[in-house]
């Protein structure tokens, strides 16, 4: 995508929203099937890939690097893969456009491969932090042979022939760094350990495990966890399938909740425990979310869920349930200026590193739609007053999440709200607009 590319949208309130629908496929999943497809010699079939511009560039950095990947049906998708270590040097810079996932995922597979590689992205991603994933890779070997301040992109990285595995005390609540060590711990003699102090999403882990490594995950403190890594396993290629992103139903979810009369069911979302926290806090606030059948998809829990408008109050949501949910607090904070009561989203300090600052985000967001929000430290405090009075123009700032939170916003406000553009939303939610409307959204 163009960075100059602006397309508007404006939400209004309407009708009430009524549908069976399924969200695309999950965005973490997909990055890591066909990173894992990549890394592994022979054939790896994927099912339900998501065909958002983030996984689509992750992909192309694939190819560049020497998998063979192909389109084989809608959603399906075939990789060759080179094996652990086996990457070619690329022609030219791989372009992660938007997408901090298949970067820092990619920048961990290259470490452990002897190439040189060019890491790029658009103007959001490269003013996002890389340091954290290249300290422990520089550990391993790899060598940052230049970058931008900061360790930013554009940034060149020089892989280790000799990759070192480490253990590695994660600073962060990372998925993504977590994940690029035990990428480039793959091609580490030994053991490759990440020692996270709050667990974070562990598909890299369940992945890794489908693809025949061996690798264990057990309990470390209150909330963290201790993964270890056998380093140079055998991969063996695997069949993935992708089930619908718990991220992309969030949206659908909270504008159920909120356009009065909705009745909506999604169908197959993945209630990984380590990505529920939305669907926890949604229900402590009164949402009346059914779980209508559940089943195991491709080694991942997913459930139908049936949403109908709920009376929301406001909610204290602890620190320690933001790895789960670090994607949903914008929409949460939607649905709290909707509910009635204050409701706390306490320690968000990493949501000021996402696409875009995404703390001042939701602030300028919704105060300018008249609703009362605060700021406390890392804390945000949303003065919910069951109606929102809407009207204004949200600014993107590159960022898909804005765009469709401040969309579902506009579904349910007393006055219409616009957004600056709509073209980032493609970039995890591909057809958004179209599943929208065909639940009745007024989205023109
Ligand atoms: C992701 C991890 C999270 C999340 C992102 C996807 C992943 O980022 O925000 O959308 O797939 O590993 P962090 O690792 O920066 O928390």
């Amino acid at each position: 995508m163009n960075d100059a590319t602006q397309i508007p949208l404006t939400a209004r309130r309407g009708a009430h929203l009524q549908g069976r629908i399924r969200v695309p496929g999950d965005k973490s999943i997909s990055h890591r099937a066909l990173i894992l497809g990549a890394l592994t010699v022979g054939e790896t079939t994927i099912g339900g890939l998501l065909e958002g511009d983030d996984v689509l560039h992750t992909a192309q950095a694939m190819r560049a690097l020497g998998a063979r990947i192909e389109r084989t049906g809608d959603f399906a998708w075939r990789v060759h893969g080179v094996g652990t270590g086996g990457f070619a040097t690329p022609a030219d810079p791989l372009d992660f456009g938007n997408s901090g996932t298949g970067v820092r995922l990619a920048i961990g597979a290259v470490a452990g491969s002897p190439v040189t590689a060019t890491f790029i992205g658009d103007a959001s991603l490269s003013g996002r932090p890389m340091r954290r994933v290249l300290d422990p890779l520089e550990k391993m070997g790899a060598r940052v042979i230049e970058a931008a301040d900061g360790g930013r992109l554009p940034l060149t990285l020089q892989g280790a022939s000799d990759p070192v595995p480490i253990t590695y005390e994660s600073p962060v609540p990372s998925a993504q760094l977590k994940s690029a060590v035990l990428l480039a711990g793959l091609s580490a003699p030994g053991e490759t350990t990440v020692i996270e102090a709050e667990a974070t999403r562990d598909h890299t882990e369940r992945l890794l495990k489908h693809f025949g490594a061996k690798i264990t995950s057990k309990p470390h403190g209150e909330h963290g966890r201790r993964i270890v890594l056998q380093g140079q396993p055998e991969l063996e290629p695997a069949n993935v399938v992708v089930p619908a992103d718990p991220s992309s139903a969030a949206f659908p979810i909270v504008a159920a909740l909120i356009v009065p009369g909705s009745d909506v069911i999604l169908d197959a979302v993945m209630t990984n425990a380590l990505r529920t926290g939305l669907f926890a806090t949604l229900k402590e606030m009164g949402a009346n979310i059914e779980t209508l059948a559940t089943r195991d998809d491709g080694g991942e829990e997913v459930a139908d869920l049936r949403v109908i408008t709920s009376k929301l109050k406001g909610v204290d949501v602890p620190p320690e349930r933001a790895p789960s949910m670090i994607d949903e607090y914008l929409i949460l904070a939607v649905a709290a200026s909707f509910a009635e009561g204050i409701t706390r989203m306490r320690g968000l300090k990493e949501l000021r590193v996402k696409e875009s600052d995404r703390l001042e985000a939701t602030a300028a967001m919704l105060r300018v739609n008249g609703v009362t929000i605060d700021i406390d430290g890392d804390d945000l405090i949303v003065h919910g007053k069951g109606s929102v009075a809407g009207g204004a123009e949200v600014a993107t700032h590159m960022d898909h999440r804005i765009a469709m939170s401040a969309l579902m916003m506009g579904l349910a406000s007393d006055n219409p709200v616009r957004i600056d553009n709509s073209a980032f939303i493609a970039t995890s939610f591909p057809g958004f607009t179209e599943l929208m409307r065909s639940l009745g959204a007024d989205l023109t």
